[in-house]
């Protein structure tokens, strides 16, 4: 019965010593130690051993069937080391290859023109000043001198609000308290003067403004820019200055400004500001046609009777103010000739700025 068992041992050693795979291991350890396996075969045969030889044949079984187990352990390793062997020369990894570049978002240009602009003007002294887009009626016309029914209004075709969407008004608010969405940055002016109730004021405004408008030029929303400075002494000389040290910072120091007189009701005077065209360096092209100007904001000083509206002496003070299309300075700076395309946000198109 030894022998037989060390023949089973042997049989193991050289079935497994050729396995190929998981399978065949597994079936190697069925054949020797399943139920109805070699070694079980021999066990049942123990019944016909007289009880003195039991113990010795015992232990022959006990030490084949470990031997049999580190066998199907090691062919397990072998089989599975051999498998890594192959995956590893199968699948060949150049490390040396550069990477798959992560692609990256861009800062879009209108808010790359946003922060040149906060930068300019911080450099010159001015701090931003945030203000509502829903807009009181009376901070974004009254209060800058457009009563009701004045014609002035119709320069901006407002979107008015339904009361009944809104939350209700804060406590002391005029009666009625007619919201609309803001169509310029101007109101800024009045709450900036209202907070900081005694001059010296220095503060710029951008932000989203909304008119009933759409086409190659407009959007219904688009940004702009306010600056207003109000001290005692401070004249259209200053505003001048101001306008142009602006203008050189943003497109570069070539270029020019002039000022065309026109009307605000909450300037006087009022001034429409062109700039040498960028892109043509003033001498004349399709975009500018052929002038070599653009317009590019609107300026002037600020009306005494909005300075006393919000309570500052406009025999004492006096102020400048401006306000610019930040859309359209992003265009002119990166001769885009499509406001909308701004809008679009096709990375294609972002991409090339
Ligand atoms: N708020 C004017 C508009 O949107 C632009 C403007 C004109 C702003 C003259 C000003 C100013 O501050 O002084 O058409």
């Amino acid at each position: 019965m030894i022998d037989e068992l060390n023949a089973l041992l042997a049989q193991a050693k050289d079935e497994l010593a050729d396995a190929r795979d998981e399978a065949q291991v597994e079936a190697a350890r069925i054949k020797f130690l399943g139920k109805k396996g070699s070694l079980s075969a021999v066990l049942r045969g123990m019944g016909k051993l007289a009880p003195d030889e039991r113990p010795r044949v015992g232990e022959a079984v006990n030490s084949v069937k470990a031997g049999i187990e580190d066998l199907l352990e090691r062919a397990k390793k072998a089989v599975a080391e051999r498998a890594l062997d192959a995956d590893l020369r199968r699948e060949k990894l150049d490390v040396t290859l550069p990477g798959r570049p992560q692609k990256l978002g861009h800062r879009h240009p209108v808010s790359l023109a946003m922060d040149d602009i906060i930068e300019i003007f911080a450099r010159l002294g001015f701090h931003v000043a945030d203000g509502p887009e829903i807009e009181w009626d009376v901070y974004n016309f009254e209060k800058l001198c457009f009563p009701v029914d004045h014609p002035a209004r119709d320069m901006q075709d407002t979107f008015s609000l339904d009361p009944a969407t809104l939350p209700p008004p804060p406590k002391g608010a005029p009666d009625p308290p007619t919201r609309i969405l803001r169509t310029h940055t101007s109101p800024v002016q009045i709450r900036a003067m209202l907070e900081a109730r005694k001059p010296p004021i220095r503060v710029i405004t951008p932000g989203k403004v909304y008119r009933c408008d759409s086409d190659v030029t407009h959007t219904p929303m688009f940004h702009q820019v306010e600056c207003l400075h109000v001290e005692e002494g401070v004249s259209m000389a200053h505003l001048r200055g101001t306008l142009d040290a602006f203008v050189k910072a943003f497109f570069g120091p070539h270029i020019q400004t002039r000022l065309r007189p026109s009307y605000f009701p909450f300037t006087e005077p009022s001034a429409e500001v062109d700039i040498s065209h960028p892109l043509c360096g003033g001498k004349g092209c399709k975009i500018c046609k052929g002038s070599g100007w653009m317009e590019v904001l609107g300026a002037g000083m600020v009306n005494p009777d909005e300075l006393s509206g919000v309570g500052i002496d406009p025999e004492k003070y006096t102020g400048y103010a401006f306000g610019v299309g930040i859309d359209r300075l992003a265009m002119l700076r990166h001769g885009i000739d499509d406001l909308r395309l701004l809008f679009d946000n096709d990375v294609r198109f972002l991409q090339q700025l």
